[in-house]
């Protein structure tokens, strides 16, 4: 569950990691997030679509699900954070996504069905670490004209907040978009795309 105590007196950009209760929810406390993890767990690992929700997320705010064993990042893009996209594809190496991997309802500017949702697997492209998200847009160390978006630890790989990976950096490609369909405003379905698309 998010915590919700830092960042006072400004636009969230937290992290958040939770587990999927029962095909929909955030987790609350410790002991429904056991009893609840093992079967969700299980159905992970068979692959099947988890359902989740996403009415509590923050503008700015990120939270990580988990699906094929694999970490599911979903961000609440800000105005901001949106406005910056266009403006960062002479820095990417694959800013039309041409290469990389999306459905093909997320082959577009913002690599989403609505441009404030962002969902990917939070893996970097280059050997598989799981980067930071870093929102807010202001100077990083690793950046100093930074505008949002994913950073890799391991190797120093930066990637924009539609996880388009930029030029100059070891990954190769931007991250991965799973397919997921909304279920209704406030909760998605990842595994399972939306219905009528291919
Ligand atoms: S694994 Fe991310 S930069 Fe190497």
């Amino acid at each position: 569950m998010a915590d919700e105590s830092i960042n006072k007196g400004r636009r969230r950009f937290l992290t958040a990691s939770t587990a999927v209760i029962g095909g929909a929810g955030l987790a609350i406390t410790a002991i429904p997030f056991v009893e609840t993890w093992l079967p969700s767990a299980r159905a992970e690992a068979a692959g099947a679509p988890v359902t989740v929700a996403i009415g509590k997320i923050e503008p700015g705010q990120m939270v990580r699900y988990g699906w094929q064993s694999q970490p599911v990042f979903v961000v609440n893009r800000t105005p901001e954070q949106l406005q910056w996209l266009p403006k960062q594809d002479p820095l990417l190496r694959d800013p039309q996504s041409k290469e990389s991997e999306q459905p093909k309802y997320c082959q577009n500017a913002t690599r989403s069905i609505k441009p404030e949702w962002m969902v990917l697997i939070g893996i970097c492209t280059h050997l598989g670490c799981v980067p930071d998200y870093k929102g807010e847009v202001k100077p990083e160390p690793f950046d100093p004209n930074w505008k949002g978006g994913f950073y890799c630890p391991c190797h120093h790989s930066r990637y924009d907040v539609a996880a388009r990976v930029y030029q100059g950096v070891p990954a190769p490609l931007n991250m991965v978009v799973p397919p997921y369909h909304f279920v209704d405003d406030t909760h998605i379905q990842i595994g399972v795309d939306p219905k009528g698309a291919a």
